[in-house]
This record gives structure tokens, C-alpha cells and sequence, in this order.
């Protein structure tokens, strides 16, 4: 491992992956105000740490939706890995078995539903909505019959967000890559590989139904019996929605900053509703977490667990299984660092005392 943090990683990641590969993996929207935001907002948020509290060995097991995991770090949903390494999400499911981490699979993987739950990871599903509900269906089915534990429904993308650098790009997949899950659906031209101005958004526009409502939701959840997380909230009136609807969980979102520009930043939008969720369902969390103090703030706030986008991407690119192992030991091992220092014994007691109040922060 020749990289001390994940900064110096993306830089040596940046070698490794075609450019325009790269751009699509790192942008934001717009002008990616949201994107920079994310990580910014956490260096912002100030520890005031305990002393003298006796903590040589912080235990950092938690238990969500009746999953034991050994850390609050959980591999979020990322499009393409075909693009950071040949064995694409097989790599990725490994690594996330050999660490004992949670994956989520993204419906747009360039390895299918079957293949990467091969690995016997614990596995989560991530599920786009088609407008052909037969497609959505059998999504749900592939993922239950391969023992995937969980459905992710990502609700932030019901068009996709402007990329200005995909569309420069124009983005398109490489022809050794498909969307694995729906070549028996589609054409290679509706897979995301014909050249135009982006071809990712015009594949959403096409296949993905833009008017979910609620009312899906309903559906979705009468259509499985897998636990059902939302991705994407950033409203305390749709934690209260998300709570009225019994999902076992929601993920606090922007999407890595790839939709809505100048939405709010999730460590931002975290305590207003970890106040509505007030325990009674798990909150995750996503975006921008770079550091080890990165989580811990993030559970001081009020959320269960962290989910980890691009960084897993440049630790598969830079080494395949090993590099993203190193990026999920290195979050570990600066989050026990973080924990010694701060004063926490075990995670699930950490509160927001260890966070400096500041008036624009709604703790
Ligand atoms: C994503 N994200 C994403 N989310 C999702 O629900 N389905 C998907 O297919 C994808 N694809 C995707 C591709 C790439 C290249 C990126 C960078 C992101 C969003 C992802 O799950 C997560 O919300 C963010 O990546 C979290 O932010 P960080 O950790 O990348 O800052
Ligand atoms: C993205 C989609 C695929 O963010 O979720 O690129």
C-alpha cells in the first residue's frame, strides 16, 4: 500500500483509469457545489473529546436490520466497476467478504445479480425502477434467489443529474463493458454504449421510471419480503414519510453530489432527521466520508452506519481486492484511532456531546 490517505489514493487511482472513465466516477453535478460540499462539511464539524475514559479496545460492532457487522462501514452502490478493474464487482464482493463488510450491488454492475453474490459476502441490492415493471420484478427475484439480504431503492435519481463532464465526454461504456443485469432486456445500443452527449442519461430517461411516488413504495414493499432501505432522503418530512411507509431504513443521500446541485450536504442534513427517525428505524448515512473522524461524526449525529462510494472505486482501481481492502482497513483503523482519542469505549454509546455546537448547526 503506497498511499497514506485517500486523497493521495484518487491521485493514484487517476492513473489507472481512462479519463473519461475517471470523470464520470469523480463529477458531480452542475457545478458540483454539492459534491465539494460533502467533504467539506465534515471539516467544518469540530470533536470535543473526553479524557481519562479507559478505552484500549473500542468495540465497534453494530447490528442493523438484524445483520451483525463488525464495523459501521457498509460498500454503497456504485455503477461500472468494469471501469476500475477487469474483474469488476466480483473484486469488490471479495474484498467484502474477505473484510467481513456489507456490499451493495448497483443495478448498473458490469458483473450480474448471480455472479457477484459468488463471493458470499453479505449482500444488498440496489434497485432502480423501470418503467417495465417485468424488468423491476425480476430484479427483485434474482437478488432474493441469490440470497441478497436487503433491497436499497435509490429515490434521488428519477432523472439523471447534468454531469457537465460526462456530456463533454460524451460518456458512453467501453464495448468490452454491458449493464450485466439487462442485456436479455436490451438492445447494446439502449445499454449505455452508443455515443451521444452522455449516454447514462439518456438510458434513465428511456428505461427508468421518472414519476415514483409513495404509492411504489407500497408496491414495491408488497412484491418482497426483503427488508427495504430508501436512498436518497434529505428532508425531515420524508424521514416522517419513509417512517409512515415501514422501510426497515433509510440512507441520508445526495448522491455523492451527482444529482440535485446545491443540495444540502448529508452530514448537514443528518441531524434534522436523525431528530424525526428518533431511533426507531436504522439511518444511514452516504457522502464524502474521506477519514476515519468522518464516521464517527457521522454516528455522533445520530446515523447507525456509513456507506463508502468513490473511495472503494480508486482502492479497486489502484489493487484490485487488496486495494479495497486497504481502503476499508484504513477507514477502520482511523475510526478505533478516532474513537481512542475522543473517548468512546464502544460505538453505540457515541452522542453528539463529543461535537462542538455551533449556532448554524441544528443539533
Ligand atoms: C454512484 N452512486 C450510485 N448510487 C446508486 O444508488 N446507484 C448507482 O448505480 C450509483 N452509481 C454511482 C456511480 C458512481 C461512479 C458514483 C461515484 C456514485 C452514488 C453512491 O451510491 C453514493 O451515494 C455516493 O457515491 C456517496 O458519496 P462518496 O462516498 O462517493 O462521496
Ligand atoms: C450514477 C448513477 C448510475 O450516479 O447512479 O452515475
Amino acid at each position: 500500500m503506497n498511499w497514506l490517505n485517500l486523497s493521495e489514493l484518487e491521485n493514484l487511482a487517476k492513473k489507472q483509469i481512462e479519463p473519461t472513465a475517471f470523470d464520470y466516477i469523480a463529477s458531480g453535478a452542475n457545478d458540483e457545489i454539492t459534491l465539494n460540499n460533502n467533504v467539506e462539511a465534515y471539516k467544518k464539524i469540530q470533536l470535543l473529546p473526553r479524557r481519562l475514559s479507559s478505552n484500549a479496545n473500542p468495540i465497534t460492532k453494530i447490528n442493523i436490520i438484524g445483520q451483525d457487522m463488525s464495523y459501521p462501514i457498509i460498500i454503497a452502490p456504485t455503477a461500472f466497476h468494469g471501469l476500475a478493474n477487469k474483474k469488476a464487482e466480483n473484486a469488490t464482493a471479495q474484498a467484502a467478504q474477505q473484510t467481513d463488510t456489507t456490499m451493495v450491488l448497483s443495478t448498473l454492475s458490469n458483473t450480474t445479480i448471480e455472479d457477484a453474490a459468488q463471493s458470499n459476502a453479505n449482500m444488498w441490492f440496489q434497485l432502480y425502477i423501470f418503467k417495465d415493471k417485468k424488468i423491476t420484478l425480476e430484479l427483485i427475484k434474482k437478488a432474493e434467489s441469490s440470497n441478497y439480504k436487503a433491497l436499497v431503492i435509490t429515490i434521488d435519481a428519477p432523472i439523471l443529474g447534468k454531469r457537465e463532464r460526462d456530456i463533454r465526454n460524451e460518456f458512453h461504456l467501453p464495448n468490452h463493458l454491458s449493464i450485466a443485469n439487462l442485456t436479455e432486456h436490451m438492445q447494446e445500443a439502449e445499454l449505455g454504449q452508443r455515443k451521444s452527449a452522455s449516454s447514462l442519461e439518456q438510458f434513465f430517461k428511456e428505461q427508468l421510471d421518472n414519476s415514483l411516488s409513495w404509492k411504489d413504495i407500497d408496491w414495491l414493499s408488497s412484491q418482497t419480503k426483503l427488508p427495504i432501505l430508501l436512498k436518497g432522503i434529505l428532508h425531515p418530512d420524508d424521514a416522517k414519510l419513509a417512517l409512515q411507509a415501514k422501510v426497515s431504513g433509510i440512507i441520508v443521500s445526495n448522491h455523492g453530489g451527482r444529482q440535485l446541485d446545491t443540495a444540502i450536504s448529508t452530514i448537514e442534513a443528518l441531524p434534522g432527521i436523525a431528530k424525526i427517525i428518533n431511533k426507531e428505524i436504522p439511518l444511514l448515512i452516504d457522502g464524502g466520508i474521506r477519514r476515519g473522524s468522518d464516521i464517527l461524526k457521522a454516528i455522533a449525529l445520530g446515523a447507525d452506519a456509513v456507506l463508502i462510494g468513490r473511495p472503494i472505486i480508486w482502492g479497486l482501481a489502484d489493487d484490485g481486492i487488496n486495494g479495497i481492502k486497504d481502503v476499508i482497513n484504513f477507514l477502520r483503523d482511523e475510526l478505533k484511532q478516532s474513537m481512542q482519542l475522543v473517548g468512546c469505549k464502544n460505538i453505540n454509546d457515541l452522542t453528539a456531546e463529543i461535537i462542538r455546537k455551533t449556532t448554524n448547526q441544528d443539533t
